[in-house]
């Protein structure tokens, strides 16, 4: 029988997931798919019968959903009720279960990229508290590594680090960033600051230590001014398409059996789809 998979959205049509999960089913010659649903907000409730129907094996959650999907789910796992967001429900036995594999999409990224980079990390610099720096707060909470987060509004970073911590965090503006900089050996941004190709106009790059990693989660385009700095410095830099594509991996093992692989083939197949 066909496993079937799904991303629900709304909309949807942006949605590259169904471009990496397609790309494995092929590879593996998977008797499955992997479709792109629009699921507005008043059809979430039908749309979960459906899948407690045993239409699907499961599938990925997008924007508006992935709160409303926690009152619907059957169980939701500790980490992504800790990141208050679900992207991911695996059906089974007439039960749905969500979780979050955004962590898991920022530590497989840097383990891929730069293999042993959490050891003997010293100081994550993050910065951004919003939606997105959850994921990443989180994944370097369970590397146990000490975090500073710096956001343009204070009273949210404070927010965020009361709710995830509050050992392990140093909470800051972004006028700090030049202060901390000499003690990170690890850079975030998880701001939209990149996007449109803004930067972070105040930073001084030169203030990181040679060898500090830097990393965004903004992916298009691929090359944040942050990333263009840090690399034009010789510092060491991962870009955040990667993110995208490792978090989804965790998802298809659960749906389809197999643990797939982030390829440079695959990276090249995403890459084509983005604006440059
Ligand atoms: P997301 O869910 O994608 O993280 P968000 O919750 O709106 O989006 O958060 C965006 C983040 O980018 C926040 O940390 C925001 O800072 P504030 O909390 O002060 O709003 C940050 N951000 C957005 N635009 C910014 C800008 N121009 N300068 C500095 N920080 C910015």
């Amino acid at each position: 029988m066909t496993t079937k998979a799904f991303v629900i959205g709304h909309p949807i049509a942006h949605s590259r997931s169904p471009l990496i999960h397609g790309t494995w089913l092929a590879e593996h010659g998977i008797d499955g798919t992997y479709e792109a649903i629009d699921v507005r907000p008043d059809a979430l409730e039908s749309f979960f019968e459906r899948l407690r129907g045993g239409e699907f094996a499961g599938g990925n959650v997008t924007i508006p959903h992935k709160q409303a999907v926690f009152a619907l789910c059957d169980s939701v796992d500790e980490l992504a009720r800790k990141i208050g967001a679900v992207n991911t429900l695996v059906a089974r036995d007439g039960k749905v279960h969500g979780t979050n594999t955004d962590y898991l999409g920022f530590l497989g990224n840097l383990d891929a990229k730069a293999p042993g980079w959490s050891d003997r990390l010293d100081c994550a610099l993050v910065l951004g508290a919003g939606g997105a720096a959850r994921a990443v707060l989180v994944a370097l909470q369970s590397r146990n590594i000490p975090i500073v987060l710096l956001n343009r509004t204070r009273e949210t970073a404070d927010r965020l680090a009361s709710e995830l911590g509050p050992e392990g965090f140093t909470v800051g503006t972004l006028e700090n960033i030049n202060a901390s900089a000499p003690h990170a050996g690890l850079v975030v941004n998880t701001t939209s600051i990149g996007m449109h190709g803004t930067r972070f106009d105040q930073f001084d790059i030169s203030l990181l230590r040679p060898g500090t990693l830097v990393t965004d989660i903004v992916y298009s385009p691929l090359e944040t001014p942050l990333l263009a700095d840090a690399r034009a410095r010789g510092l060491p830099t991962v870009d955040g398409l990667g993110m995208l594509l490792h978090q989804a991996v965790p998802g298809f093992a659960a749906w389809f059996g197999i643990q797939p692989v982030v390829t440079p083939d695959l990276r090249a197949r995403i890459e084509a789809t983005l604006d440059h």
